[in-house]
């Protein structure tokens, strides 16, 4: 029996990457996983194909996180298929790092939009289901910069300590009808988003992390899998960092 038999969880952002794994691991627990990317690409139709090949229900949308209209569509589609969302993982995030001096007001609004905006959005069009069934586990992906802050990422630092901020109120606010809310602060995790930083940098920020090595978006999932699962039934308003002792 795995730990989230029964449950119908919502992932955004998870054609590949950390949501991906999360999707993964979340099967392999027994849940049933839709999930959301920008596009309905090879990308997404490979890792629908992996979660069927696990054995339990579950499908990709195309829908951008950032976008409010479609929060509610890919929600209200989701209810209508899977009949129920249990976990919903606002996973979806990008970069446009720059230094204060040469960011631009687009970069500035992209990662705003995609990375918190979209926390809003998703949160906002699941609350009703989630109350309506009187449970439910909120799970937004947060980052050790949100706390800790970084040169060349005011913006994305920004929206990811405004996702810490939005967790706990909203763990206040829907505690009393058994709703959860948690963020998981990764540090430096091995995808394509680090793949972008250059290689000497890469290899400064795995010497400055205490267990010298970068993570593995495996090690995120597990915290997500303990977070989604009744494991963590009395677990609520946190920040779970995962980071090898970085920044902490
Ligand atoms: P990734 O770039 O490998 O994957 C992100 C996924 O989100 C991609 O599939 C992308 O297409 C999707 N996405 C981007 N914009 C979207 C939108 N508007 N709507 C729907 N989907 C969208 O990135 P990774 O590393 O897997 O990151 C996942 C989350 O973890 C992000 O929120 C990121 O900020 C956060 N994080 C990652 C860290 C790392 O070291 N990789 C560290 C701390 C936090």
């Amino acid at each position: 029996m795995g730990l989230l038999e029964n449950k119908v969880a919502l992932v955004t952002g998870a054609s590949k990457g950390i949501g991906k794994q999360i999707a993964l691991a979340y099967a392999n627990e027994g849940a049933q996983v839709a999930f959301t990317d920008l596009n309905r690409d090879e990308v997404m139709e490979e890792t629908e194909k992996e979660l069927l090949a696990i054995g339990v229900k579950a499908k990709g949308y195309a829908s951008n996180a950032a976008s409010f209209e479609d929060g509610e569509r890919v929600v209200e589609e989701v209810i209508k298929e899977f009949g129920r969302i249990d976990i919903l993982v606002n996973n979806a995030g990008i970069t446009k790092d720059n230094l204060l001096m040469r960011m631009s007001e687009k970069d500035w609004d992209a990662v705003i939009a995609v990375n918190l905006k979209s926390v809003f959005n998703l949160t906002h069009a699941v609350q009703k289901y989630m109350i309506k069934q009187r449970c439910g586990s909120i799970i937004n992906m947060s980052s050790v910069v949100g706390v800790s802050g970084n040169a060349g990422q005011a913006n994305y630092s920004a929206s990811k300590a405004g996702i810490i901020g939005f967790t706990k109120s909203v763990a206040k606010e829907l505690g009393s009808r058994n709703i959860r809310s948690n963020a998981i602060a990764p540090g430096f995790i091995i995808t394509d988003m680090t793949a972008k930083i250059p290689e000497d940098a890469r290899k400064a920020w795995e010497a400055s992390i205490p267990m010298k090595r970068g993570g593995k978006p495996e090690e995120v999932a597990k915290v997500a899998v303990f977070l989604g699962s009744d494991l963590s039934s009395y677990v609520s308003g946190q920040v779970i960092h995962v980071c090898g002792a970085m920044n902490c």
